[in-house]
């Protein structure tokens, strides 16, 4: 399965995906390429040093969002990419990368889904003063983290927890499940039944 990872910034999920993909922990993906739209992202970096091919496209050397999200879609199309993996990609994927990979676009989300979606989702949670949080993949579609759940891991929150602290304990869970959510995939284990997705065991 030829994987693109969509990265904007620090790429710590990217890290973590390609640590278990050069350890054999994720047989069956290959990571061919790490499509940025910030030419200084920090996961442009360790794609290099892994000597993983890398893509910037950036949205100020396009018209529109349609244009951008289609260069973005010719890209992938061409290198014949079969799964995208939004790996801290700080933009709503449009039409018509939407789509060209239909139900083939995966996210990873810093908190129990349907809760706390969109920005600062860890902060969210701190204020409304939820006892546990989380991370969720899920498949992406139209909506602002609203598609088809793969995998969450729970997380508690802890007292005097900041967003800091909270959000680090959050990460250690989305390093471990956005590799297993990879491998349940690329071993065709996930199916999409409508928006409820059944992990075949
Ligand atoms: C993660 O918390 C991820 O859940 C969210 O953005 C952050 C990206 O972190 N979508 P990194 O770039 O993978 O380190």
């Amino acid at each position: 399965m030829k994987l693109a990872v969509l990265a904007s910034g620090r790429g710590s999920n990217f890290e973590a995906i390609l640590r278990n993909a050069q350890a054999g922990r994720l047989p069956g993906v290959e990571i061919s390429v790490l499509l940025s739209d910030k030419p200084n992202a920090r996961a442009l970096a360790i794609a290099r040093e892994a000597g993983i091919g890398t893509v910037v496209i950036e949205r100020k050397n396009h018209e529109s969002n349609q244009a951008f999200n289609e260069a973005i879609a010719e890209e992938l199309q061409r290198r014949e990419i079969e799964l995208i993996a939004l790996a801290g990609y700080m933009r709503i994927v449009r039409e018509p990368l939407l789509s060209a990979f239909e139900g083939r676009i995966i996210n990873i989300h810093p908190a129990l889904l349907p809760a706390f979606p969109g920005l600062h989702a860890q902060k969210q949670a701190l204020d409304y003063g939820v006892r546990f949080s989380g991370c969720t993949v899920h498949f992406v579609d139209a909506g602002m983290d609203t598609g088809p759940i793969i995998l969450q891991a729970v997380v508690p929150v802890e007292y005097g927890d900041d967003e800091d602290s909270l959000s680090a304990r959050i990460l250690n869970e989305e390093h471990r499940i956005y590799s297993e959510a990879l491998a349940l995939i690329a071993s065709g284990r996930v199916q999409l039944d409508d928006r409820k997705v059944r992990i075949l065991i």
